[in-house]
């Protein structure tokens, strides 16, 4: 069978993680976070003392430490400069500034072009911002996934007391609404639903319900092959 790509796009914490390592894992595809990848170049900017809002600097730092990504037994690695980033970026200090570093044109550009190199061969899953509108624009299945601010920030509030991160449940509401807006207003490829984008609102619908309407979309598509 013909293998497709499939783009899942949305907001901070709406689930598109979750549910596109699920759906790779099911059709025997490769999953690919590109968030993973703006997150990498935010912690090499903070290790290599780059500043966030020097473009060629930033750039100097993709071209020198390639990002790349492992499936493990206890999911998919991240690794760059010599060491596993997996953990370390999702730091604060990393989540803070990454829609400062995702907005440079120069860093989306290269970037961009590693993704599209990813997903040359089909059989991707590739979750994100800009994937079904810049990255992958072809794709067979393109899908947007939101879900209300409060339901995010309950389900990031989960997630952080399961892995014993202490946090605040206002404060995470007030990050998540702030990097929606950078995330939506910059100039360069804002995050934006493609036109031919399929939208799911998955405020009340549990990880499980998310994943069967996805599949019976890309089940449809297999179909009228
Ligand atoms: O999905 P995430 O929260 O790990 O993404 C981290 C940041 O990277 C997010 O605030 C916006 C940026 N990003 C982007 O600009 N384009 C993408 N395709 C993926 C992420």
């Amino acid at each position: 069978m013909r293998k497709i790509n499939i783009a899942i796009d949305g907001p901070a914490s709406s689930g598109k993680s979750t549910v596109a390592k699920i759906i790779a894992k099911d059709l025997g595809y490769i999953y690919t976070d590109t968030g993973a990848m703006y997150r990498s170049i935010t912690y090499l900017a903070v290790k290599h003392q780059v500043a966030f809002d020097d473009e060629a600097g930033l750039v100097a730092l993709i071209e020198k430490y390639p990002i790349t990504f492992s499936q493990t037994t206890g999911g998919q690695a991240v690794f760059c400069d010599g060491e596993e980033v997996t953990q370390a970026i999702r730091n604060n200090e990393v989540t803070h500034n990454v829609s400062e570093v995702s907005a440079h044109e120069e860093v989306r550009k290269r970037l961009v072009a590693q993704q599209q190199k990813i997903a040359e061969a089909g059989g991707v899953v590739m979750d994100g911002r800009d994937i079904g509108t810049q990255v992958l624009p072809n794709a067979e299945v393109k899908i947007f996934l939101v879900a209300s601010v409060d339901e995010r920030a309950e389900r990031r509030y989960k997630e952080n007391i399961a892995k014993g991160i202490a946090t605040d449940l206002a404060t995470l509401k007030e990050e998540i609404k702030q990097r929606d807006y950078l995330d939506s207003h910059r100039e360069v490829s804002p995050l934006k639903q493609a036109a031919d984008a399929t939208l799911i609102d998955t405020t009340g619908m549990s990880i499980q319900d998310v994943v069967a309407a996805i599949e019976t979309i890309v089940a449809a598509t297999l179909e009228d092959d």
